[in-house]
């Protein structure tokens, strides 16, 4: 066959791959996606992020709308912040919306992403999750540990009876609080020693650490030269013994009865009906209940106090209404608390304006899908600004303004329903501790108004700075005096 030959004949099946090159190219180019604030090659937009990344985001969506695609080294990052972006992520889409990225943290310390909130959709994550809602944390596993708060809350007022006036560390006595309700629900008993809490202390930090390696896995060395990965495997190796500790007491001791199992008891339970649970697994779950159940619980407590010594007016209404439940009684009781809308109010004001997870927790999309009209691939990372959410002005009459009567005859509740209020996340992926957490900080808020004034030291303003990392809480404890509640007195 001649050169001339050849080339004639072939050139219908060159035109045809050309043509074809052409319409994969542009449909692919023709995707429309979100608005990308600009970005520098390798690093992407990590650089924008600083410090508050809630806030640096807020910022960035004012300029390029509630849907925004940056890029966090060579990751692609949805940000959604507005109630309908949020709205069509966990709702419309949460099936495809309800994985959980790979991070490299994470996967280290929860024994490979085997625990709850780290874990990939699929049957392994509705395993544990369906673990977590039925038999950990339901409303009668709940109400079961009231005896735990109601002494642990009586124990902390009389600590700070005794300070008698004196200045005291309030955060401090609240992160003690939260982490003996957990500990003697979760393994039965008090772990206060200062080992335990600095564990605890290290990995909450860790976890709220940026791994280069996550984002740009090319310098995955820099983890390992910063030292970063050694300090997350040596957390992790000392939970892990400890953990082992702990299930080994359990194996060990005789058959607890029913009511006075613990959540490590229960678990063992289960495992002893389902072969397919391993120890790994229940190892996964308590740390998680740990990681994901302390520092966000003290968080929204210290932020809702904060609040009260700096607006006396809220603090004088919610000693009222303590006052009149109370009934000059030694404590206000959980029965009591459906009795308080003004206290839930001002908890709820407090997760609005100081959401303790601002981004929640990342998801990863698994199919390609259209959000809000714009082409999201399979494979997204999303973060969701539930901190800027509840500051949209078109929802939220002065969103900067510290008013809990805003929830007063409102129907706006913080269980996933109502997407201008989303501290706890919605849809499947959503938190399933709501009720554990929020009834310790009832209580205790409850106690704290009704039999104490409390006070700044003389001119002092309160700082409301904020620290960085996965939980945001307060970067300067709560320092004031507390006295006798002189109205509860006068009773
Ligand atoms: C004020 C306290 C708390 C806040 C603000 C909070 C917030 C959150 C948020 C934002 C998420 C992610 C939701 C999403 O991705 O849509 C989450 C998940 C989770 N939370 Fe909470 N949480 C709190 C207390 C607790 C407590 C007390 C526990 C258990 C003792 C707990 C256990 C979990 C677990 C296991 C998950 C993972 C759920 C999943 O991925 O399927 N949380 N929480």
């Amino acid at each position: 066959m001649s050169l001339h030959v050849f080339i004639f004949s072939s050139l219908p099946i060159i035109l045809a791959l050309l043509l074809l090159k052409t319409y994969i190219f542009s449909s692919k180019s023709h995707k429309n996606l979100p608005p990308c604030p600009p970005k520098l090659p390798l690093i992407g937009n990590l650089h924008q992020l600083g410090s508050s990344p809630h806030r640096a985001l807020h910022a960035m969506a004012q300029t390029y709308g509630p849907l925004m695609l940056i890029r966090l080294g060579t990751v692609p990052i949805l940000v959604a912040s507005s109630v309908d972006a949020a709205r069509e992520i966990t709702k419309t889409h949460d099936k495809i919306f309800a994985s959980r990225p790979s991070l490299d943290i994470p996967s280290r310390i929860f024994y490979a992403s085997k625990d709850i909130a780290f874990a990939p959709y699929g049957e392994y994550w509705r395993q544990v999750k369906s673990i977590s809602v039925i038999h950990l944390l339901s409303n009668r596993r709940v109400q079961s540990y009231r005896h735990v708060r109601e002494e642990e809350m009586t124990l902390m007022m009389e600590k700070i009876g005794r300070a008698n006036g004196l200045v005291i560390n309030l955060s401090e006595l609240l992160i003690s609080l939260t982490n003996n309700v957990i500990c003697r629900v979760a393994l039965g008993r008090r772990y206060d020693g200062r080992n335990f809490k600095n564990l605890l202390g290290r990995t909450l930090e860790l976890l709220g650490c940026f791994s280069v390696g996550s984002y740009i896995p090319s310098l995955r060395w820099v983890d390992r030269l910063s030292g970063l990965e050694k300090k997350v495997d040596d957390v992790a190796k000392e939970f892990d013994e400890f953990l082992d500790g702990v299930i080994d007491e359990h194996v060990n001791k005789e058959e607890t009865a029913v009511e006075g199992q613990d959540l490590c008891d229960i678990l063992l339970e289960i495992q002893r009906n389902n072969v397919t649970v391993e120890r790994d697994m229940i190892k996964a779950i308590i740390l998680d209940l740990f990681a994901a159940g302390t520092d966000t619980t003290f968080t929204n407590l210290e932020w809702a106090i904060a609040e009260l010594l700096r607006h006396p007016r809220a603090m004088k209404e919610v000693q009222q209404e303590a006052l009149k439940v109370g009934k000059g009684r030694s404590m206000i009781t959980e029965d009591d608390l459906e009795n308080m809308p003004y206290l839930k109010a001002i908890l709820k004001e407090a997760l609005r304006l100081h959401t303790p997870i601002p981004l929640l927790v990342p998801r990863e999309s698994t199919q390609d899908v259209s959000v809000l009209g714009y082409d999201i691939p399979s494979g997204t990372q999303v973060f969701i600004n539930a901190w800027a959410i509840a500051r949209d002005p078109s929802k939220w009459e002065a969103p900067e303004e510290f008013r809990p009567e805003r929830f007063l005859n409102s129907p706006i509740d913080y269980n996933g329903f109502h997407f201008e209020l989303i501290p706890f996340g919605a849809g499947r992926r959503g938190c399933p501790g709501i009720q554990f957490a929020m009834v310790i900080n009832e209580l205790v808020l409850a106690n704290l108004v009704y039999k104490f004034d409390l006070a700044l030291m003389a001119e002092e303003v309160l700082d409301m700075s904020e620290t960085s990392g996965l939980t945001v809480h307060k970067k300067c404890p709560i320092l004031v005096s507390a006295t006798s509640c002189s109205q509860v007195d006068a009773n």
